[in-house]
């Protein structure tokens, strides 16, 4: 008999920020089901594709999903019921054909991801594989190197701070589960120092600390303490940051700490950064709408850094076409909800790779239970991925299910960490 899809049916959930969201159950025909969420960003880029909610102020702040809701339960499912789950890109095209939008918005890319995903699951759990697995096959055995965030500024946290994220890059580990290991006698260190110097430890919207901190070189200066304090060295233990620059860019200027910096003069400030702090990735270190200086940008640290483009990109494989014909950049950041579906992702995970620019799977700032991401970064060989914390449910879960894929590959799992950067 062959494997089809049964139903399909959505319903509304909440996110680690106490908003809304779509979660959608995907049945099959031989009575295996699978259900996945979908996430919501705060720093959402201009070109991402639309989360649909239902802007009544009388109701749940405006943030209600039910008409994303509706949409999965009385057009996309009339549509898929009779298909087969192991069709991917066909079930995505169909939902991208029927909303005729450019962004997703009639359907919304909230309604459309939380059933390409649950349909993947459940064609994953019918093919009898893991869910990495059934992406990626025998050949996903990289365990991606976790960008791990320990201190939350910008949008996701009501502090001084106006980098976004300052995160840690366990390199030097001997596998993930050492990577985790070190990253959390550094995580608990800091906060040691940060409560001996009378900080705050409460976290942010990832899980990082957010302490009144004045400066982001200050919260540099207490990352590397933390290194130290916890017994390693920047041999071992790099730095990564998302800048988020597009918050703070208006007028063409870069206003943080009391600066008002021109592109240059920003260009200028990232590049000193480098210098004077071992960081191996700055992500969003200029504005989405500022092209002509990430390709300066580009040209200056190319060589040195990991340069993400999340806002830059979205996602979008037209928009790192783009990116690559200019050189702008030379990695990428990948979220599923920017693009609103799986097959897409996939589309841009392999566009990035076949031009040499590096992948980091990323999650959202507010997040729901799902951990698809995680078997996606093995799936693919994304060699990267960057999940938030090690606090908060919703951001361990993803580090816990990689260390629960690290087990079944046995020797097979593969760190690659340090040889990255090479
Ligand atoms: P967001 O933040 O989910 O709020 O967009 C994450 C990021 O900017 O990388
Ligand atoms: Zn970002």
């Amino acid at each position: 008999m062959a494997i089809l899809i049964k139903d399909i049916k959505a319903w509304q959930i909440i996110d680690s920020r106490g908003n809304p969201t779509v979660c959608a159950c995907v049945e099959l025909n031989n009575g295996i089901s699978a259900i996945q969420s979908v996430p919501s960003g705060a720093s959402v880029g201009i070109n991402e594709a639309i989360e649909l909610r239902d802007n009544n102020p009388d109701f749940l702040f405006s943030k209600s999903v039910l008409k994303a809701v509706d949409n999965v339960n009385n057009i996309i499912a009339p549509l898929l019921i009779n298909k087969s789950p192991f069709n991917q890109f066909e079930i995505d095209n169909i939902m991208i054909e029927k909303d005729n939008t450019k962004n997703l918005s009639s359907l919304g890319a909230n309604a459309i991801l939380a059933v390409s995903l649950s349909v993947c699951a459940a064609a994953s759990k019918a093919s009898g594989l893991e869910l990495f697995q059934y992406l990626g096959g025998i050949n996903a055995l990289n365990m991606p190197t976790p960008f791990i965030n320990i201190l939350n500024g910008g949008v996701h946290a009501n502090n001084n701070l106006d980098f976004q994220e300052f995160m840690i890059v366990p390199y030097g580990a001997k596998s993930f589960s050492d990577a985790l290991r070190i990253s959390l006698e550094i995580f608990n260190t800091l906060k040691n120092i940060l409560k001996s110097r009378n900080l705050s430890v409460n976290v942010g919207d990832e899980g990082g600390f957010a302490p009144e901190l004045k400066t982001n070189k200050e919260a540099l200066e207490v990352i590397l303490d933390a290194i130290f304090e916890a017994g390693y060295s920047t041999d071992n233990v790099k730095i990564a940051l998302d800048i988020a620059a597009s918050e703070f860019y208006k007028d063409g200027k870069y206003n943080f700490e009391n600066k008002s910096l021109t592109s240059d003069e920003m260009i200028d400030y990232l590049k000193n950064l480098c210098e004077d702090y071992p960081i191996v990735s700055i992500e969003d270190g200029l504005a989405q709408d500022d092209f002509l200086s990430w390709i300066k940008l580009t040209q200056i640290l190319n060589k040195k850094v990991m340069l993400v483009g999340d806002d830059l990109f979205t996602t979008n494989p037209a928009l790192l076409k783009n990116g690559i014909e200019n050189n702008a950049a030379n990695s990428i950041l990948i979220k599923l909800n920017q693009i609103g579906t799986l097959s897409k992702t996939l589309e841009c995970i392999d566009l990035a790779k076949r031009n040499n620019y590096r992948t980091i799977i990323s999650h959202r700032s507010g997040e729901t239970e799902s951990t698809f991401i995680s078997d996606l970064a093995v799936g693919v060989n994304s060699g990267f991925i960057k999940t938030g914390s090690l606090s908060r449910s919703e951001r361990t879960m993803k580090y816990n299910r990689l260390l629960y894929i690290e087990k079944i590959l046995g020797n097979g799992a593969r760190y690659l960490g340090m040889e990255y950067f090479d």
